[in-house]
């Protein structure tokens, strides 16, 4: 009996120390400890031992169940800290691998110079107005002296939405001046960008849709000096202090008079070349004093205030200022484009 059970115990000690894992160690646990266990088929045989020696043997088989035990649970640590050892080395992060690229967007070249041509407006005390892009023809077309008839009006050139032409896409950002005129408080000084739509086939300088930006300044004593001295200062601004101005006259159905202001070509300095097609000279923007007409249909006192406004073209004025060729690049919004600038 000694023998069995001193044999139980190095067998079961020995199996114990060398179990990989906790169900091994539960089965072991159970072939020697269990119910049905062997130290327990042992156990039995003791009614067959002579009652003296029964005392030594419950003691020695309690002895191996504590050790067999202590190894149990010995072993189930050791097992358990590897397990771990094994998940931490397995889940690692190799701070050294490159990670994956997050590809950034980039601001639009047309943004940039709209940020640019804000910042000048802003510095010269202007305000920042926005408005719809859905518009009345009222707002479009006859608060701004443009009567029926009038050939912009045409089906052919403009988005109409309604029937009855009441509603279109706004052909330009000018509907803007009436409704500065109708809200504000005088004096105004406004810029208006945004965007604008006509029935345009797309080639390298017209598409359906574009955008324009707006300005108005409407004050006691306003005259054509301010536009173009302030119109002067902008450009100059932009482009650079050498940069030359000229205005030419021009019709507008809203101003009186009108002109077109042109840039020297900065390419020829004037002699002509083919980035202004020969002319020595580049169009930037449509301006002139508002309207009398204009100005009394907001319910302006012309006997004491007067305006000037300008209407540029925002995809021209991008294309200048980054020497890009064909509007459609600043439409198509190809990243390998967008990133030079
Ligand atoms: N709205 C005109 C256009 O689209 C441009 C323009 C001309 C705007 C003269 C003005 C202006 O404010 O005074 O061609």
């Amino acid at each position: 009996m000694k023998e069995m059970l001193q044999q139980l115990r190095r067998v079961a000690v020995d199996a114990i120390l060398n179990a990989a894992d906790a169900e091994c160690l539960e089965a072991l646990r159970i072939q020697y400890l269990g119910k049905k266990g062997e130290l327990t088929k042992l156990l039995k045989m003791m009614g067959k031992l002579d009652p003296s020696e029964r005392p030594a043997m419950g003691q020695l088989a309690n002895q191996v169940r504590a050790e067999v035990e202590n190894a149990i649970a010995k072993r189930r640590a050791e097992v358990e800290q590897m397990l771990l050892q094994a998940r931490l080395e397995s889940e690692t992060v190799d701070v050294t691998l490159p990670g994956t690229e997050q590809k950034v967007g980039h601001e639009h070249p047309m943004y940039i110079v709209l940020d640019e041509i804000k910042d000048i407006f802003i510095g010269m005390g202007f305000e920042v107005l926005d408005g719809p892009e859905v518009e009345q023809s009222d707002y479009n077309f006859t608060k701004l002296n443009t009567d029926e008839g009038h050939p912009a009006r045409e089906w052919s050139d403009t988005f109409y939405l309604t029937e009855d032409s009441s509603i279109l896409l706004r052909t330009q950002t000018s509907p803007m001046q009436i409704r500065a005129m109708e809200e504000k408080p005088l004096p105004i000084r406004m810029l208006a960008p945004g965007r604008v739509y006509r029935k345009d086939e797309v080639d390298a300088t017209h598409s359906p849709m574009f955008h324009q930006i707006e300005g108005m300044v409407i004050d006691k004593g306003i005259t054509m000096a301010d536009l173009k001295g302030t119109l002067n200062a902008v450009m100059k601004k932009l482009y650079g202090e050498d940069t030359v101005t000229r205005f030419r006259p021009h019709h507008f159905p809203f101003t009186e008079p009108s002109c077109e202001m042109d840039v020297q070509c900065h390419k020829c300095g004037g002699r002509g070349c083919p980035t202004c097609k020969g002319e020595g000279w580049i169009e930037v923007l449509g301006a002139g004093m508002v309207h009398p007409k204009v100005l009394e249909g907001c319910g302006i006192d012309t006997s004491v205030y007067s305006g000037y406004a300008f209407g540029m073209g925002l995809e021209r004025l991008a294309m200048r200022r980054f020497k890009i060729s064909d509007l459609r690049l600043i439409f198509e919004n190809d990243v390998r484009f967008l990133e030079q600038f």
